[in-house]
């Protein structure tokens, strides 16, 4: 449980929350103070010198090894990339996929998963869909009927983006393990809110943003490549990717080996005013904890399920604890309901299925009961302008 001074301080470090309910961290985090600070702070060293880079390099690796230890790996086993995106399309050109190969999906995942195995139909790779309802979890069970001896790829989010289901990866990590199948996991809405053991749910590749739970500006990304995964080999490369990088910088094309950790699939230069940003980050969710996290987040979503029961709004996705987490997609109508909550200072997002209200570390139970009352208000002024439509 988080304490309520420590939730005091959290909220404090989040100045958006004295301005408006926001309740949109599923979308972009709002920044914290002391990301502001460490922002600033790289901006200044490289208005006053020009850039330390050596420095900034160095803080980069310990970032690393903080981004590591989220996910139970290793350092070695951490790329940073720019986003959830470029992870997933790193694993789908690493994967060594033949013509008549099939990689397996869940129908309706997010696009940027789904887009980025579909572009390997152009070499004869089988895009297969498993379909699920929003109000049901995946589990080994919904792959399994898909899986033949040409899959070679199981992938799905999570927890997904449009109905906030939390994907049962233990089961799907085993099927996996059992079948000698890769597992690539799309962590974008989990990462910094729920805890993540890529050993223990045997995830070959992970990919993740890190501007919702990671709580950092759009831009970079991590991606968890597991160590002896040496047939995974990258489709692009950098200096920064190779087995020994010329000390003269001249590329010789006798030796383009690439290295043996996750650094083969980083190319270049990487966003280190994010990696900043994401130092400082880390401190904050360590200082609170991400069990912490995951716990304050049901804890809400239980008063949040409750408060809805009253309303009479239904969620579109799963309601029983650990199906769920910090998403709660509201069975309202959008063209309805958006403008409405944007008049009344409550952030929220719009989604396939309703209006999306997504929970983080600084939210409190005051927050909840607020986005209740403007519920209730708005329904009784949505009735109303019903009704005289009708008259
Ligand atoms: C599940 C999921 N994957 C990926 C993304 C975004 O992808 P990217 O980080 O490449 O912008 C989102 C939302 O922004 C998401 O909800």
């Amino acid at each position: 449980m988080i304490s309520p001074e420590k939730l005091a301080a959290v909220r404090e470090q989040f100045p958006v929350t004295k301005r408006q309910l926001y309740l949109d961290s599923a979308h972009q985090t709002p920044l914290s103070l002391s990301v502001r600070e460490a922002l600033l702070s790289f901006l200044n060293e490289g208005y006053e010198m020009a850039g330390p880079k050596p420095v900034w390099v160095r803080r980069a690796e310990e970032t690393r090894a903080n981004v590591a230890r989220f996910f139970n790996a290793s350092p070695s086993e951490i790329a940073f990339t720019k986003n959830t995106s470029e992870g997933l399309n790193i694993a789908a050109n690493a994967v060594p996929l033949e013509a008549g190969d099939n990689v397996v999906l869940i129908e309706g995942d997010h696009p940027n998963n789904a887009y980025a195995w579909l572009n390997l139909k152009r070499k004869g790779v089988e895009v297969r869909f498993a379909p699920l309802k929003d109000n049901e979890v995946a589990t080994a069970k919904t792959f399994e009927p898909f899986i033949d001896e040409r899959t070679k790829v199981v992938t799905l989010s999570h927890v997904t983006f449009h109905a906030g289901q939390v994907h049962d990866l233990t089961s799907i990590g085993k099927l996996c393990k059992e079948r000698g199948l890769y597992l690539v996991v799309d962590a974008m809405q989990s990462v910094g809110v729920i805890p993540l053991d890529v050993k223990a749910l045997n995830i070959s590749v992970l990919a993740a943003g890190t501007h919702k739970g990671l709580l950092v500006p759009q831009g970079l990304g991590v991606l968890y490549v597991a160590d002896g995964l040496d047939q995974l080999q990258p489709a692009y490369v950098a200096m920064s990717s190779m087995l020994n990088p010329p000390a003269d910088y001249i590329a010789r094309p006798e030796d383009i080996a690439v290295r043996k950790d996750a650094l083969r699939f980083e190319f270049g230069n990487v966003n280190l005013p994010d990696l900043h940003a994401l130092d400082a980050a880390i401190r904050l969710i360590d200082s609170v904890g991400v069990p912490e996290i995951q716990q304050h987040v049901n804890e809400l979503g239980d008063t949040l399920l409750a408060k809805l029961d009253e309303l009479r709004v239904s969620v579109v996705g799963p309601r029983e604890r650990g199906q769920r987490n910090h998403i709660y997609v509201l069975d309202l109508p959008v063209e309805m309901w958006a403008d409405y909550f944007a008049r009344n200072d409550v952030r929220v997002s719009p989604e396939r299925g309703g209006i999306r209200v997504s929970l983080a570390m600084f939210n409190t139970a005051e927050d909840i009961e607020r986005l209740a009352s403007v519920i209730r208000a708005g329904q009784k002024e949505n009735m109303q302008s019903v009704a005289l439509q009708l008259d």
